[in-house]
């Protein structure tokens, strides 16, 4: 299970991926193309199966570069085809240690994390054991239910 940074030639897999796991969203290649060019201050990785990638997590910095940012996982996808083996818990883990590189290596921090999910998505509970982030807020008839914002603070406040 190798875990990298995207490059330019993952766009079309990602968007693939994406396409699967959120079939209600619309034009998935326009917004991975996009995001894709928000780095440094966004960042997909993928996780490969059998030499290509089977799953995708985008991280951003939330709040402007500053002494003490907040990382926000914005999105993961694991392909259907590859579901139930254990990626999505590895590729948190292993994004966000690199993610944290990505931002010291640019002379900041990561402060807090912040993540949402639908009210009653099992992914909450993965947030919960991988980032030990917890129930910061409720948001009532986000999208098409109650969306769960989950949150944890790092380091102090930066003055
Ligand atoms: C969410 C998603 C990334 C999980 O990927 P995955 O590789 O199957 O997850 P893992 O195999 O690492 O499993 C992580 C945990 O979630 C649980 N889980 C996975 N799929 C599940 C399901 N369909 N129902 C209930 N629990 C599930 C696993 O049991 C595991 O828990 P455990 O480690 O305590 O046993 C994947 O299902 C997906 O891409 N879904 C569509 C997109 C989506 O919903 N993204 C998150 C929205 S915020």
């Amino acid at each position: 299970m190798d875990i990298r940074e995207a490059n330019q030639s993952d766009i079309p897999r990602i968007s693939d991926i994406y396409q699967a796991c959120f079939p209600r969203e619309r034009d998935h290649r326009v917004w991975v193309e996009a995001t894709f060019n928000a780095a440094p201050r966004c960042i997909y990785y993928v996780i490969e199966q059998d030499g290509a990638p089977a799953g995708y997590i985008l991280w951003c910095v939330k709040n402007g570069f500053r002494k003490n940012t907040i990382a926000e996982l914005e999105q993961i996808g694991v392909h259907p085809d590859h579901t139930r083996k254990g990626l999505a818990r590895k590729l948190i883990d292993t994004s966000f240690a690199k993610f944290k590189k990505h931002i010291s290596d640019r002379g900041y921090a990561v402060g807090a994390i912040f993540v949402t999910t639908s009210e009653g998505h099992f992914a909450e509970d993965l947030y919960i054991s991988t980032l030990e982030v917890s129930r910061s807020a409720v948001i009532s008839d986000y999208g098409n239910g109650n969306e769960v914002i989950l949150y944890r603070k790092m380091l102090p406040r930066d003055e």
